[in-house]
């Protein structure tokens, strides 16, 4: 790999404003998932050395806490330019470490570093309230504060954004930070916290735990009673762990976890619309994303039409090594995946589905599982119930809007959900009856920093993004003030 700033390429976890090595010197290695080449080993850190951390973030929340909004966005501007800067080392580190194609790695960084010009600016627009009081000679008012130590543990499928996301709104309200990257993907989180370190970051503001050992670093966080909130992005399974083991020390949580998004086409919806916002949704970053169309559903009167275009596209994607040019989709990012999706897909083809495109792996390597539409999907099939997290379409034909609710809702999930037509009276039918967090109209793309994102039931609670995403760093504190002379009329 080449790097034009080859100091970007880190291999220490970031402490206290210090590139530290593992104790005993313990390391991971973390491997390209499209040659399975090892990239570099890292820091395997463990519990004492995630205490370390959390004893720097803690160090450091009065001071940073205690700055201006204006003076913290002025560090979280420059970092957002460094990110900027470096965008095509950052795609490189990306792509290599965790597969996707290099154009999709610099749409990424572009999309990370989004959120931390966004939360910049709005971190300055936290505002409290002066409430009517109950009584004359009193006042009432509602200040928001930092909710203190947070503690971010993210997923490999957007090893920057998903970071950023987080750690922006953190540290624009005066949180301080400890993140745990995934195990697969260290090296751009560690990338993050040099060009952290070249903003200007105060030390022990912002730390970076690498490991092989997530359940044992996870255990740390969510135990130390310092850790305030916990922020979670990742499988349905995990976020209701660690909501059981933040229960000890009553954190505040966010937790954006798994999907099952419906993609409903109704008969009146512009086909070659449709077809871009499927492709676009479910193949972005090869299916591993929690936002991915899982389940797309066609109406009977558009089914030919809109199957035979569908069919085109997902036939002209190519899979491949994402440094390639040419290359749509990458390897998925380990075996445990690929073991999934061959698993979905075989079961659905043993209940009457038929693969009309793609199907099992491709020769460009052996985790590269070409894009694939199956026909003839039902529900009782496992691919339709859980998350597909992989470049597989299975599509339902439906008749009526009552009966295609009803499918779109038959899941625990509740994330993302879209759907095409023209018919503005149903759109609002439709928008409101999907039992989503989120909802795409006549668009498979939805996510932007300035956006709410985030699910309902079993896919989570929190938002990320927008000025809600404020929120969910920020506690609120009432003041009573009392013994005031009491109010005159008209002052
Ligand atoms: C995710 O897969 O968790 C996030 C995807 C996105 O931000 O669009």
């Amino acid at each position: 790999m080449t790097l034009s700033t080859p100091a970007i390429l880190r291999t220490s976890a970031y402490i206290n404003g210090e590139w530290t090595d593992a104790d005993g010197g313990r390391t991971f290695t973390v491997r390209d998932p499209f040659s399975d080449e090892v990239i570099t080993t890292v820091a395997d850190l463990g519990s004492t050395e995630t205490q370390r951390a959390v004893d720097a973030a803690y160090a450091a929340f009065p001071e940073w806490s205690s700055r201006t909004a204006a003076d913290r966005s002025v560090i979280l501007r420059r970092w957002f330019d460094l990110l900027t800067a470096h965008r095509e080392d950052l795609a490189t580190l990306m792509t290599h470490e965790q597969g996707k194609p290099l154009a999709e790695s610099r749409g990424e960084v572009t999309y990370g570093a989004s959120f931390i010009e966004w939360f910049a600016e709005e971190g300055k627009r936290v505002y409290g309230d002066v409430i009517p009081s109950h009584r004359t000679d009193a006042r009432i008012l509602a200040i928001k504060q930092p909710v203190g130590v947070v503690a971010a543990i993210t997923p490999w499928n957007f090893p920057i954004a998903m970071i950023t996301r987080k750690v922006a709104p953190a540290l624009a309200v005066g949180c301080t930070v400890v993140v745990k990257p995934a195990e697969d993907t260290p090296l751009c989180a560690l990338a993050l916290a040099y060009l952290a370190q070249e903003a200007g970051m105060p030390v022990g503001v912002f730390n970076v735990v690498p490991t092989s050992r997530p359940a044992e670093v996870g255990s740390v966080l969510t135990g130390d009673a310092r850790v305030r909130k916990l922020s979670f992005t990742g499988s349905t399974a995990t976020g209701k762990k660690l909501m059981e083991q933040s229960a000890g020390t009553l954190k505040k949580l966010s937790l954006e976890l798994g999907g099952n998004a419906p993609f409903i086409v109704f008969d009146d919806a512009d086909i070659s619309g449709a077809v871009a916002g499927a492709v676009a949704s479910k193949y972005r970053n090869g299916g591993q994303t929690c936002v991915s169309a899982n389940r797309i559903f066609v109406q009977s009167g558009i089914y030919d039409a809109f199957i035979e275009e569908l069919s085109r596209s997902v036939g002209d994607l190519q899979v491949g090594r994402g440094t390639e040019a040419g290359t749509d989709i990458g390897p998925l990012i380990n075996d445990a995946a690929l073991t999934k999706v061959e698993r979905l897909v075989a079961d659905a083809v043993d209940k009457g589905a038929r693969i009309v495109r793609g199907g099992g792996v491709a020769d460009a390597g052996p985790r590269c599982y070409r894009p694939t539409l199956l026909l003839d999907a039902r529900p009782d099939m496992a691919i339709s119930r859980e998350e597909v997290f992989g470049p597989v379409a299975p599509v339902y034909r439906f008749d009526t809007e009552a009966e295609v609710i009803e499918l779109a809702n038959d899941t625990p999930y509740g994330l993302a959900a879209y759907f095409y037509g023209n018919d503005h009276a149903r759109i609002w039918r439709v928008a409101g009856a999907l039992d989503y967090g989120m909802v795409g109209i006549n668009t498979g793309m939805i996510s932007t920093a300035q956006a709410p994102f985030g699910g309902v039931k079993e896919s989570g609670f929190g938002r990320e993004g927008s000025k809600y995403g404020l929120e969910d760093y920020l506690v609120i504190k009432y003041l009573c003030w009392g013994g005031l002379t009491p109010k005159q009329t008209g002052r």
